[in-house]
């Protein structure tokens, strides 16, 4: 008898049934060289029930551009160049002009908008707007297409709305009426006629006169929960099906700024979208190789966006705000330790907009948004990655001004860019004697580097702060989102989970990516106008999300185990252990299996595998699933069996109890 039809023999499988529900077990290459002893009945450290978030940072277009589907780029005129996006048009002869003015704005955080002089209308003139490289658009969709206007005719204006797909066909129109001499919102409801990742939309003025039009926007009808001001459907759905326990936003080094000056402040991004103060988003300058000089932030999506798609996913909000900090890769600015009121108070309000009473000052603001119940707020960073004796001189104030009036709320802190090192060490030693709530570790490393740290809380001390893994991502030679980087990642968060009781919670950094439009190389998932996909990493993140453990269950090998990586938990709402077991070996490995303790209610078992050989595989816009878990039922009539596992797998097994 050969060794796998050996090994084979050691397979119970359940007949007919076994077929019926096409039960399935990987063949096992050899007889197991291991034993993977589980005490099932033996619960262990209790594992942090959002253990699993996400990192939104508006980086590569994640906000304007990506999840927030304003198809208007520069709506509003403020960037740098106030007709940046725009350009003029003019048909059958038109004559007439095209200004920016900021006499009698909309605002004072909005202070500019366009003047258009119409002296001969030929068969149109107006100015058309390129969207965020194109407007997606799909046959059938509606949008509303929306401006705040005044005219000094108002009684003959009129407007053509066009929406043109790139061989100048009109694939959308209507018609805008009802001006009058002082600043209004009018609207009116264009559908498209076609599929179009790259449309434009012209606006036509078709009578002589002037005319002010500030707030330009095309916005998509259908929203993620239907949601006014909402989010792209897609790239929130597929946000939701991580079912994070957290979201972190909005960064990142957005929240630091490359100077005080462009640094996020959640103030001026609440209220009407109109009264939001559009600034230049810091990726634009960033990478000169990479760079982006139409890449501002409308903060269409802001702070109370980003608390409501947390509501609605039922992930925790975990804003991280400035600590009087610009990012101390670019100017390391300082705000005076003396000067740190504004920014205490800005957290303090930012306590109240998010949990008072509707009747408290910031409390009302949330209210007169829509929300006038809290949004439960129970923690938040101080500085996002900030490092060294300067972010200890402003977070010492900061946490003591924090705690003194909230007790329960936890705060992150920041261990710096490096998961070791000098300011790594200088940061944790500072935390552990400030009795720190978590500590926020970014790791960006090599797949090699995570296979080396799979390990890495095991010794952790349990009395001091706990560990927020806040940004993670493995990095291969040439920044690649292919299956060597997940299958790394998946192995760490092995480690991550077993160490449940310490790592309260993780996430991998960055989010989202616009495949023509980004910065950074690595991220968990990609998109363009219409489409998008998520990475291998992001099929590892929702695999391991989504079979989060209630409990460790204690688990050692006995014999040869290399390159197999294991975490053994229970599932108090389900009773089903689930094992979770990476294989980054080349080939095929089995592995016997003993769940000491186990009482299986049933001889069948979910089995969830992403496993290829080859590990420079990745998705794409074409391919979006070509590698995500498979799922199959696998049969296991006691608890002691062998399984074995693909070359190259992550591998989510999930026993029924009683
Ligand atoms: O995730 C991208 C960047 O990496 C974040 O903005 C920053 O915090 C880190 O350096």
């Amino acid at each position: 008898m050969s060794i796998i039809s050996k090994s084979l023999q050691r397979i119970v499988l359940v007949g007919a049934v076994a077929s019926a529900l096409s039960i399935s077990q990987p063949a096992l290459a050899d007889a197991p060289a291991a034993t993977l002893h589980v005490q099932a009945d033996k619960p262990g450290a209790a594992i942090s029930p959002i253990l699993d978030g996400v990192f939104f940072e508006d980086i590569n277009f994640a906000a304007d551009g990506g999840l927030y589907p304003e198809r208007i780029k520069n709506r509003s005129f403020e960037f740098t160049d106030p007709l940046m996006a725009w350009r003029k048009t003019e048909r059958g002869g038109a004559v007439g002009g095209l200004g920016i003015s900021d006499a009698s704005p909309l605002n004072a955080n909005n202070p500019h908008y366009l003047h258009i002089t119409v002296e001969s209308p030929g068969e149109g003139f107006g100015l058309t707007n390129e969207g965020y490289r194109g407007m997606g658009v799909t046959k059938g969709a509606k949008f509303t297409f929306s401006v705040y206007a005044r005219s000094d005719s108002p009684e003959n204006q009129k407007l053509a709305i066009e929406l043109i797909d790139p061989r100048n066909q009109k694939i959308g129109y209507a018609e805008l009426t009802g001006f009058t001499k002082e600043w209004k919102t009018l609207s009116c409801e264009i559908e498209s006629s076609a599929t179009e990742p790259r449309a434009c939309l012209t606006i036509l003025d078709k009578s002589p006169g002037s005319l002010d039009l500030d707030m330009v926007s095309l916005y998509p009808q259908e929203t993620f929960h239907n949601r006014a001001n909402g989010l792209r459907p897609d790239l929130a759905q597929l946000v939701a099906d991580l079912k994070p326990g957290f979201m972190r936003f909005p960064g990142g080094c957005i929240v630091e700024g490359r100077e005080l000056s462009n640094r996020y402040q959640w103030k001026t991004t609440i209220g009407d979208v109109s009264e939001r103060r559009t600034i230049m988003n810091r990726w634009n300058t960033e990478f000169m190789n990479r760079a982006t000089p139409d890449y501002f932030e409308s903060f269409g999506l802001g702070f109370f966006e980003y608390f409501q798609f947390c509501e609605d996913i039922g992930a925790k909000p975990l804003p991280i705000l400035n600590c009087g900090m610009a990012c101390q890769f670019n100017s390391g600015e300082l705000c005076p330790v003396d000067q740190l009121d504004q920014y205490i108070q800005d957290a303090l309000d930012l306590i109240e907009f998010a949990n008072g009473p509707a009747t408290s000052t910031w409390g009302a603001k949330r209210a007169a948004m829509g929300h006038p119940a809290p949004f439960n707020l129970t923690m938040f960073g101080v500085g996002n990655e900030q490092w060294g004796p300067q972010y200890f001189e402003r977070y010492i104030p900061f946490a003591k001004a924090i705690k003194s009036k909230y007790p329960d709320i936890q705060l992150v802190s920041g261990a710096g860019p490096d998961p070791d090192g000098k300011n790594f060490d200088f940061a944790w030693n500072q935390l552990r004697a400030l009795h720190a709530d978590l500590v926020d570790e970014h790791f960006y490393r090599p797949p090699e580097w995570f296979l080396s740290q799979v390990n890495r809380y095991d010794n952790y001390d349990r009395t001091g702060p706990k560990v927020f893994a806040g940004e993670f991502a493995a990095h291969t030679k040439r920044q690649r989102n292919n299956w060597e980087a997940a299958l790394a990642e998946a192995a760490l968060r092995t480690g991550l989970e077993r160490n449940g009781d310490i790592v309260k919670m993780s996430s991998y950094a960055p989010l989202f990516a616009h495949t023509e439009a980004w910065q950074w190389g690595v991220n968990l998932i990609w998109f363009d106008n219409l489409r998008s996909f998520g990475t291998p990493s992001y099929y590892v993140q929702k695999l391991f999300a989504n079979n989060l453990g209630t409990n460790v269950l204690p688990a050692t090998f006995d014999g040869a185990k290399d390159g197999l990586f294991v975490v053994a938990s229970n599932q108090s709402s389900t009773g089903d252990i689930i094992l979770k077991i990476v294989n980054t070996n080349a080939a095929a490995t089995s592995l016997h299996v003993n769940l000491a303790g186990a009482k299986l209610s049933s001889s069948t078992a979910n089995l969830d595998v992403i496993a290829s050989d080859d590990l420079a595989v990745e998705n794409s816009l074409d391919e979006p699933m070509k590698l995500s878990p498979k799922r199959s039922q696998m049969a296991v009539a006691s608890p002691d069996f062998d399984y074995g596992c693909p070359a190259r797998s992550l591998s989510v097994i999930r026993l029924h109890t009683h």
